[in-house]
């Protein structure tokens, strides 16, 4: 998107997240048309304002609730009908639940689970077809590095995004003959809302703005796999690398 964005028509679902917010407005500053979907209609409105005034070519919202996943078809629909069709789709919705509390109630699982991975795997789905059927495009997801090995402290996230990953890796082979490109974005630990209860410090820390400039490059470059930041790759290929009696050691 760097440069060559002006004009391109951005679906953002999720678009409240910290790493989303980021994202569009670096989109924004190039002056892209850009429709945001999220839950909450109050903060998508601030949102459209904001994102007016940095320099977007236009901004529309569009009101809806991931978990209700039979309603996602219509939403992409609506999603790819304000502009007339999308040139990047951008799924950046999750939560992170606690393992003992999704331990202890099946309810926080199931749903978990949804908002990980059942949601965002249809919504790419819905959007491979219209992707596949215009030639070109990008879809790109916000998975993460926890989906690379289970691990004690969050296996339950940690599967959703891992079969999130995986859902993509086959969805890109799929797409590769048509031209669309299907980017797996994989942060590390990031200052947002979803991390707020952690400390937030050290060298590991990364700001949404730093996740959002790798973002906007990676579509740009038609990368298939982001580790943001760069260095995660490294500590990734390590941590899957360790044998299990090394790992099962660690209190990861
Ligand atoms: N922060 C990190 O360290 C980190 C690391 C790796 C991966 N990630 C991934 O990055 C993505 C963005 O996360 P973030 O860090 O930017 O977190 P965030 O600021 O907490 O954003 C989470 C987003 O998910 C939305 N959401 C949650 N439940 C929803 C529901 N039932 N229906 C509709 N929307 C719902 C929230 O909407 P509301 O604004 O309405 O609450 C918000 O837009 C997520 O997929 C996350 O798993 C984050």
């Amino acid at each position: 998107m760097t440069g060559a964005a002006a004009g391109q028509r951005v679906a953002i679902f999720g678009a409240t997240s910290g790493i989303a917010i980021a994202t569009a407005r670096r989109l924004a500053d190039q002056r892209a048309r850009i429709v945001l979907i999220g839950r909450d209609r109050e903060a998508t409105e601030a949102l459209t304002g904001d994102l007016r005034v940095r320099g977007a070519a236009a901004v529309q919202s569009l009101e809806a609730d991931f978990t209700q996943v039979e309603t996602l078809q219509d939403i992409v629909a609506r999603a790819w009908g304000v502009f007339s069709g999308l040139d990047v789709a951008l799924i950046a919705y999750g939560s992170l639940p606690d393992q003992q509390q999704v331990d202890a109630d099946a309810t926080l699982l199931a749903s978990a689970i949804c908002l990980n991975f059942t949601s965002p795997a249809f919504v790419a789905q819905h959007l491979a077809a219209r992707f596949e059927a215009a030639g070109s495009g990008t879809i790109a997801v916000i998975t993460s590095v926890a989906g690379d090995r289970g691990r004690k402290s969050n296996y339950l996230y940690g599967a959703a995004k891992g079969g999130l990953q995986r859902f993509l890796q086959g969805l890109r082979h799929r797409l590769h003959a048509a031209g669309v490109q299907v980017l797996d974005i994989r942060p590390g630990f990031v200052r947002t809302r979803m991390t707020a209860h952690l400390a937030q410090t050290g060298p590991l820390w990364a700001t949404p703005d730093h996740v959002a400039a790798d973002i906007v490059r990676a579509v740009a470059r038609r990368r298939a796999v982001l580790y943001t930041p760069g260095f995660w790759r490294i500590i990734m290929a390590i941590v899957r690398a360790l044998p299990r009696p090394i790992f099962h050691r660690t209190s990861l």
